[in-house]
């Protein structure tokens, strides 16, 4: 795959380790939920490392007061693409707890593999915010393509987008058609399969999530 400006891939070894647990057909609903919300939280932790917006504030030591940095947390709006981003939520909220939450409900017809909105709510003022879009699974990158044009359409124009697995041919699709938004992902896979599945991947995401198979 091509280097992109807008791409980073973490390739990071405690990521690395649990997404090892995380593709493993072995690995139950249990665990591979809260996996799913562990990388989340690493991954937040690094994509924000410099851009989390802040709010300066006075703070008394029993020295003497000095002024401080602190996270403005209402600054930031978790959307997770539906249904497998839920999983991703909490991860962010361990870290934010006051964010708000936004949904996008898309799923892949599964003969075309193109994506096919049917919900979205975004909380008011969405567009001044930092928009943290979710997905665990970036595969051909019709989904996350989508729902960035559709924040776009609400006038977010600070996006944010993270992924746990990526395929190249999706990475680059995303990356490609939306320049200006930042695309984090945790590790990059082989390929496609014919049915659009990620290689060596972890299978479907939202049926291990929810047990929907
Ligand atoms: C999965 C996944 C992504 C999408 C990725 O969702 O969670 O949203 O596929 O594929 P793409 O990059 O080729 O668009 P799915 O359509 O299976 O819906 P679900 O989460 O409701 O199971
Ligand atoms: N969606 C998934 O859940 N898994 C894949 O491998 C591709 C798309």
């Amino acid at each position: 795959m091509k280097n992109y400006d807008n791409v980073v891939i973490f390739d990071h070894t405690l990521i690395r380790h649990k997404i090892a647990i995380l593709r493993d057909e072995k690995t139950s609903m249990k665990e591979f939920r809260e996996l799913v919300e562990e990388i989340t939280t690493l991954m937040t932790y690094e994509c924000l490392k410099n851009g989390v917006p802040t709010t300066e504030i006075e703070v008394k030591t029993p020295l003497e007061t000095c002024k401080q940095q602190v996270v403005s947390d209402n600054s930031i709006v978790i959307v997770p693409i539906l249904r497998a981003g839920l999983g991703m939520v909490n991860g962010i909220h361990v870290l934010f707890p006051s964010a708000r939450v936004g949904h996008i409900g898309m799923y892949r017809d599964e003969e075309t593999l193109e994506p096919c909105e049917y919900y979205c709510k975004l909380p008011k003022g969405i567009e001044e915010k930092l928009v943290l879009l979710v997905d665990p699974m970036l595969a051909t990158g019709g989904s996350a393509c989508d729902a960035i044009k559709l924040l776009k359409s609400y006038g977010c124009k600070h996006i944010k987008f993270m992924a746990i697995i990526g395929a190249p041919e999706g990475v680059s699709k995303v990356a490609e058609a939306h320049p200006d938004v930042n695309i984090y992902v945790s590790t990059l896979d082989r390929c496609l399969n014919e049915n659009g599945y990620i290689l060596p991947g972890l299978g479907d995401a939202g049926d291990r999530l929810f047990g929907t198979k």
